[in-house]
Parts: structure tokens; C-alpha cells; sequence
């Protein structure tokens, strides 16, 4: 079983969103997943609530994930998305221990890159593999990305913060996605939004491959925190 933690104390940089869309898309009869809300905002429980068919089922954590995040390997999950509050509180840091990596949501701008540094230490004194992802960047033009989120990558790279390549553009339809319950693929199948998702799935399960040992760490986005 893997464990998918998004966290960053700063709030709005897109942690439920991309908790809800990589569910959504990852969750199968074959590839059961569950969702932790450890954050007390109920973000993602009223996703969850809009969505009405509870797959992926959801669980609520208050203090700790341990137990429930136990209960779930026993009952055969594969991945558990657990999505945290905009803080540095017991409980991210109890969902940090049990993560196999942290996705570390940023907005490209100076006052978001410089708000990820918390996590980063936290992730890097509990020694857990994390990366940023940048989420609600303008969209690229020409092929190119807007220069807003190269200055992002060129503070991150400051940080020595591992960053994943690609970029998780401004979009309505993931918004509108949210507002019916669904993940972008269930929402607008052949969208951007849902392609910027997969995309972003693929490279996740590439460093938990990586991560678990089972390939190499050529092509994985994460840094495993030393
Ligand atoms: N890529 C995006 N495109 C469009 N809207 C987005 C995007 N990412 C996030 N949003 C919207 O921005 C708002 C904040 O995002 P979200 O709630 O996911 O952040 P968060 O990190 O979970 O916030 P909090 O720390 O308060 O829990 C939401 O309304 C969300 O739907
Ligand atoms: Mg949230």
C-alpha cells in the first residue's frame, strides 16, 4: 500500500483539488484507494458529499491518521490519498510519518515558493520522499512556460526542493469538475485539465516505483529526503 500526502501550510496552493482529481482517477474495483480528510475545513469530505457514490470511500481524521491509515492495509487498499490542513499541526505531521511520498502544492508566486520551506523540513527531518508541484500556473503559450513559473523554479531550485518538471495549469474545468463531485476525467475526458492530471499521476507513480525500490530513480520527480 501506498500513502499520497499533500501538504504545505499555505492555504489555497491546491491540496485538496489535486487530492480530489488524482482519486478520482486512480480509484477502480481493481485498484481500491481511500481518502483521508485530516483537515478540519472538509474540503474534500464535501467533494466527496457532492460526488454521492462514496467510491473512493472516505475517512475522517482528526488527531491522527495511524489507525485508519493501518486499517487500510489490512483491508487491501493499494493507495490512500490523505489531504491536510494549512498548517504545521500534529496531524500533518502524524500523516507526514505514514506517507510513502508528500505532494507539496505551490502556486507560482513569491510569497507561495517561500511558504513550502516548513514542509519541506518537516519532510526532510521525518526523512520522507516529497516533491512541489505547481498548481494554478498560467497556462503555457507557444510551448513555453509562462515566466511566472520559471522565477518559481528558479527559487524552489534555491531551496534544493525537487519540483516535478511539469505544471498544473489554471482551469476552470477542474473547478467545475469539483463543483459536480467528479475528477477531471470523469468531467471532460479529452480536456487539458484531465491530461495535466494523468500526467501528474504518471509521475508520481513513477517515484513511488522508484521509492519502493522496484526501478530506478531515472525519471523520478521526488527527492528522498536525506
Ligand atoms: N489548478 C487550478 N485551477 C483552478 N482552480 C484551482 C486550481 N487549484 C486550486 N484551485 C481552486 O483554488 C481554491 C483553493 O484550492 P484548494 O482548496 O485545493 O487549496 P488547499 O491547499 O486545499 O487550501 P486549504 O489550505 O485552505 O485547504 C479552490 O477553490 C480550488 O478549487
Ligand atoms: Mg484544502
Amino acid at each position: 500500500m501506498n500513502v499520497i500526502v499533500f501538504a504545505s501550510r499555505k492555504g489555497g496552493s491546491g491540496k485538496s483539488t489535486l487530492a480530489a482529481h488524482l482519486a478520482a482517477l486512480v480509484h477502480k474495483s481493481t485498484k481500491p484507494c481511500l481518502m483521508i480528510d485530516a483537515d478540519p475545513q472538509g474540503s474534500l469530505t464535501l467533494w466527496h458529499k457532492l460526488r454521492g457514490t462514496n467510491e473512493p470511500p472516505i475517512k475522517s481524521a482528526i488527531n491522527s491518521v495511524s489507525g485508519i491509515v493501518a486499517a487500510a492495509k489490512r483491508d487491501g487498499i493499494e493507495w490512500v490519498f490523505i489531504d491536510t490542513p494549512p498548517n504545521t499541526s500534529a496531524v500533518v505531521e502524524d500523516a507526514i510519518k505514514n506517507a510513502t511520498m508528500v505532494i507539496i502544492p505551490a502556486r507560482p508566486g513569491v510569497f507561495d515558493v517561500n511558504a513550502v520551506q516548513d514542509t519541506i523540513q518537516t519532510c526532510r527531518a521525518l526523512r520522507k520522499p516529497y516533491a512541489v508541484v505547481i498548481n494554478g500556473a498560467p497556462a503555457r503559450r507557444d510551448d513555453a512556460e509562462s515566466p511566472i513559473v520559471t522565477i518559481a523554479r528558479e527559487a524552489l531550485a534555491k531551496f534544493r526542493a525537487p519540483v516535478w518538471g511539469g505544471q498544473i495549469t489554471n482551469r476552470a474545468d477542474l473547478l467545475m469538475a469539483l463543483a459536480q463531485g467528479e475528477g477531471a476525467r470523469e468531467y471532460s475526458a479529452e480536456g487539458r485539465a484531465a491530461a495535466e492530471i494523468s500526467k501528474l499521476w504518471a509521475a508520481i507513480e513513477r517515484s513511488v516505483k522508484a521509492i519502493r525500490g522496484s526501478s530506478s530513480a531515472s525519471g523520478a520527480m521526488h527527492k528522498q529526503a536525506a
